[in-house]
């Protein structure tokens, strides 16, 4: 009999492109993927901790499969993650349901655990952190992953304890992987028919690898793969303002693969609030980061996450936020009130009043959404070089990417997906653009 996995991700592109991996493991003894829940011997929920009730949402989840499989013979219940690194045990034996918890560190030993649980039916915990081993092991596994737009990660936790975050005790301390196993897995990436490759971390400019008295950094990576002929774009995320060295700002002057959006998450515009979250950098370091790429390149743009109702924000810290805004003019940006993660400093922290919070995030919100608008409505009329990803579910029409990562969706055959083609801007919504491929193109990929 054929078994089937059912795997769903929460959370940022890291648990992505674990879950990818994983799969390409899990196949490696006799898994197929399913995306019918009511289809899988093996149901896997990759999770995460950095906000809310998250806790709460995998026992939810679990919740939903227990009724879809309570008349049925049950799946494997494996919840892997974040939260599973967090909880571990506790997980096991708040809810029976499920069979295996395991850390974001020891995906290399997944086949080894659902096979002994297989075997003998016993409950199995794995969150030590043994970021080596785990990559060592996922290198010798091809990464299969055939998406035009593929993720890669090359760095993995983190060392710079913010107060709010949950990321250093989940994904534990800063990992970079050897440089030469990252080429080695973006060869095989190309191979398979990416045409872009993003490249991931949770610090991801922290990025060092040293060997043999040579230090290998982000910036050498991102020259090395501008060699990559069948490749067209890559991208990074995610930075931290402090590691924004020099070296990495070079890599915009030299690059003709390198994508000019800068996702760099701020937080806030008050230097008050950044020394209390200890994010290790001031607005006018952040700024002169902006300036920098903006004198290198003035078509760089800026995406952010923000952090609204820190403890201690008051309005006078709030309108640093919005005046930083105002001289930034973010794109893409994320924002979100702060949520207390247990075990961090802020969790002890007394709380801003939440009212007070809310309506902070609508004005913030607004803000960016109006930025976003504007933003898209002047490239109406504008002729754009789209990376085509895939069809959209319609089955007509075709979903692609600006160089700033804008959604952009139009008619077209799809002898353009994995290629970048003209599309001129007909209409556009705070999220998407809407075009028409251009004439001159249609007759060439036709
Ligand atoms: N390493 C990245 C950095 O330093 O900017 C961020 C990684 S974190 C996974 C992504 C975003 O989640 C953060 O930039 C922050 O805005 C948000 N975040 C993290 N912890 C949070 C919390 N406790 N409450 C609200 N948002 C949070
Ligand atoms: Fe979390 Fe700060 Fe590390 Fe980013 S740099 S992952 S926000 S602790
Ligand atoms: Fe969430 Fe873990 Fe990523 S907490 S944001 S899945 S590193």
């Amino acid at each position: 009999m054929v078994k089937k996995i059912f795997i769903k991700t929460f959370g940022c592109q890291m648990n992505e492109y674990d879950s990818n991996r994983i799969f390409d493991t899990v196949k490696e003894i006799g898994f197929e993927k399913t995306d019918k829940y009511e289809d899988a011997n093996c149901y896997l929920l990759n999770t995460c901790h950095i906000r809310d009730k998250a806790k709460e949402k995998v026992y939810h989840e679990i919740g939903r499969v227990k009724k879809i499989f309570r008349s049925k013979e049950k799946p494997i219940i494996i919840v892997a993650g974040c939260v599973a690194q967090a909880e571990n045990q506790e997980m096991l034996k708040r809810e029976p349901y499920i069979d295996i918890v395991i850390g974001p560190q020891s995906y290399h030993k997944i086949n080894e655990v659902i096979l002994k649980h297989s075997n003998d039916k016993k409950k199995e915990e794995e969150t030590e952190f043994d970021t080596i081993s785990k990559f060592n092991y996922l290198s010798k596994i091809k990464n299969k992953d055939s998406k035009v737009s593929s993720f890669l990660t090359i760095q993995e936790g983190c060392d710079k304890f913010c107060h709010f975050c949950v990321v250093p005790y989940t994904r534990g301390p800063e990992y970079s992987r050897p440089f030469q196993q990252i080429i080695n897995e973006a060869k095989e990436l190309v191979e398979a028919g990416a045409k872009e490759i993003i490249l991931l971390g949770q610090n991801v400019n922290a990025y060092s690898y040293n060997v043999q008295n040579t230090e290998f950094r982000l910036s050498d990576l991102l020259l090395e793969l501008d060699s990559f002929d069948q490749l067209e774009r890559v991208r990074y995320t995610t930075s931290h303002p402090k590691d924004m060295t020099e070296d990495l700002l070079n890599v915009y002057k030299q690059s003709t693969k390198l994508m000019p959006l800068v996702h760099l998450p701020v937080q806030s515009g008050s230097n008050k609030i950044l020394k209390l979250m200890n994010r290790k950098h001031t607005i006018e370091e952040y700024l002169k980061v902006y300036e920098n790429l903006k004198s290198i390149n003035p078509k760089i743009e800026f995406s952010s996450d923000f952090i609204i109702g820190y403890p201690d924000e008051n309005e006078e810290d709030f309108k640093k936020t919005m005046e930083l805004i105002e001289k930034v003019k973010f794109t893409n940006s994320y924002s979100f009130i702060f949520s207390p993660r247990p075990g961090t400093v802020a969790a002890e922290l007394k709380l801003v009043d939440p009212k007070k919070s809310k309506g902070r995030l609508e004005i913030i919100q607004k803000k960016l959404f109006k930025n976003q608008i504007k933003k898209n409505k002047s490239l109406e009329g504008k002729v754009l070089n789209v990376l085509v990803e895939n069809k959209m579910k319609d089955g007509i029409k075709l979903f692609g990417r600006t160089e700033y990562m804008t959604s952009v969706i139009f008619d077209g055959n799809i002898d353009c997906i994995g290629k970048i083609v003209q599309v001129e801007i007909t209409s556009s919504n705070q999220n998407s653009l809407f075009g028409k491929l251009q004439e001159s193109i249609k007759k060439k990929v036709a």
